[in-house]
Parts: structure tokens; sequence; C-alpha cells
């Protein structure tokens, strides 16, 4: 498991999967929020990727986060589009509802970077979010990413196009903050 502050990020169990579903999933704003493509039902069993992991996928590794006292489940982490010429990655992360707005958001950011720019040797990493997505372009910003751009009308969600935020971060600006 690889530890933050106040998060560990660890494989993805079955008994995740129900929680992950019905509290991340089966909300339609949110998912329509989070995700580039449109919501549909997840029914229980499927082998949808973002519930149930291939842990030998090439190019993406997803994670389950956990708090770290008491071992909870509070969300999902992944290094996504991994880029072993260029040496670079996306990050992505959801919290349940009840796990938002405790700092674990930027602790989870922290521990990603760790993966990506020390156990994956990667070069930059980077985040795409919505521009009013205030929680999660403050939990990038406090770990070094920089906004590097704004995609403007780039996402479709719920009846509007909304501006994306391309945020950066090259491991040479990195300070890590955490244990990892
Ligand atoms: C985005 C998300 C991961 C951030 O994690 P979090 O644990 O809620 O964020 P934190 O508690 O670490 O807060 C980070 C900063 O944002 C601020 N913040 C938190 N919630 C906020 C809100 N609703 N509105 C404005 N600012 C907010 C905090 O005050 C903190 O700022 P500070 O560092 O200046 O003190 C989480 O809110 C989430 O899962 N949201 C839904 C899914 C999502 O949007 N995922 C990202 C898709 S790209």
């Amino acid at each position: 498991m690889l530890k933050g502050d106040k998060v560990g990020l660890r494989a993805r169990h079955e008994d995740d999967i129900p929680v992950l579903r019905t509290e991340l999933y089966d909300d339609v704003v949110n998912s329509a929020r989070a995700e580039a493509g449109p919501w549909r039902p997840i029914a229980p069993g499927s082998k949808d990727p973002r519930l149930v992991v291939d842990d030998e996928a090439d190019g993406r590794v997803p994670f389950s986060v956990v708090e770290l006292a008491g071992g909870t489940l509070i969300g999902t982490a992944t290094l996504w589009g991994i880029d072993t010429h260029n040496r670079c990655a996306h990050i992505g992360l959801g919290l349940l509802p009840s796990s938002r707005g405790q700092g674990y958001g930027t602790d989870v950011v922290a521990v990603l970077c760790h993966y990506g720019f020390v156990v994956r040797g990667l070069h930059r990493l980077q985040i795409e979010t919505l521009a009013d997505n205030s929680a999660m372009l403050r939990s990038a910003e406090r770990n070094g990413f920089v906004r590097e751009g704004v995609l403007r009308s780039s996402a479709w969600v719920m009846g509007e196009f909304l501006d994306e935020v391309l945020l950066g971060l090259l491991a040479q600006d990195w300070k890590p903050a955490s244990k990892g």
C-alpha cells in the first residue's frame, strides 16, 4: 500500500465494488462531471473497468483509497494514460461524498505524484478538470501543479458545454510532502 499523511492507496477489493457503484457511479451528476463520456448505469456484476480492475493492464493503474486510520474505503484514484516513451501520465480521483472537503483529496494527489515520479520514474503528470471544480483545482495546485491552459467549452456536462482546465507538474518542480 502507498501511504500519505491521511490516506492509503491499495488494490481494489471485491467489497469495494458495491460501495463505489452506489456512491460514485450511480450519481449521475457526479459521473457526468468526472468522466469524459455520457453517464450510463453499471449493472451489478458488470466488468466495467472503473470498478473491476485488470491489474496487469498497461497504461492504467487504478487504486482504492482508504483512510489510513481505520482503513475505511473513501474513494478511487488512478494513474492513467501512462506513456513510457514520453514518461508522462494523467491522474484522476473521486472521493465518496461524505469524505470530501477534509483534506483527503490533496493527500491523494500527493500520493499519486509519489507513485508517478518515484515508483514509475515519470517526468510529467497532467490533470484535466472542469473549470468550476475548485476542490480539484486547489488539491492539484497545493501539490505544485500549474495551470497550463483552458480548453474552452470542451466538456458536455448535463446540458451545457463547460471549460476544462489543464494542469501539469514536472518531476523537477515537485516538492514531495507525503511519506509516499
Ligand atoms: C475533487 C476532490 C477529489 C477534492 O478532494 P477533497 O478532499 O474534497 O479536497 P480537499 O479537502 O483536499 O480540499 C482541497 C482544497 O479545496 C478546497 N475545497 C474543498 N471543497 C471545496 C468546495 N466544495 N468548494 C471550494 N473549495 C473547496 C479546500 O478548502 C482546500 O483548499 P485549501 O488547500 O486552500 O485549504 C473531491 O472533492 C471529489 O472527489 N469530488 C468529486 C469528484 C471529482 O470532482 N473528481 C475530480 C474529477 S477531475
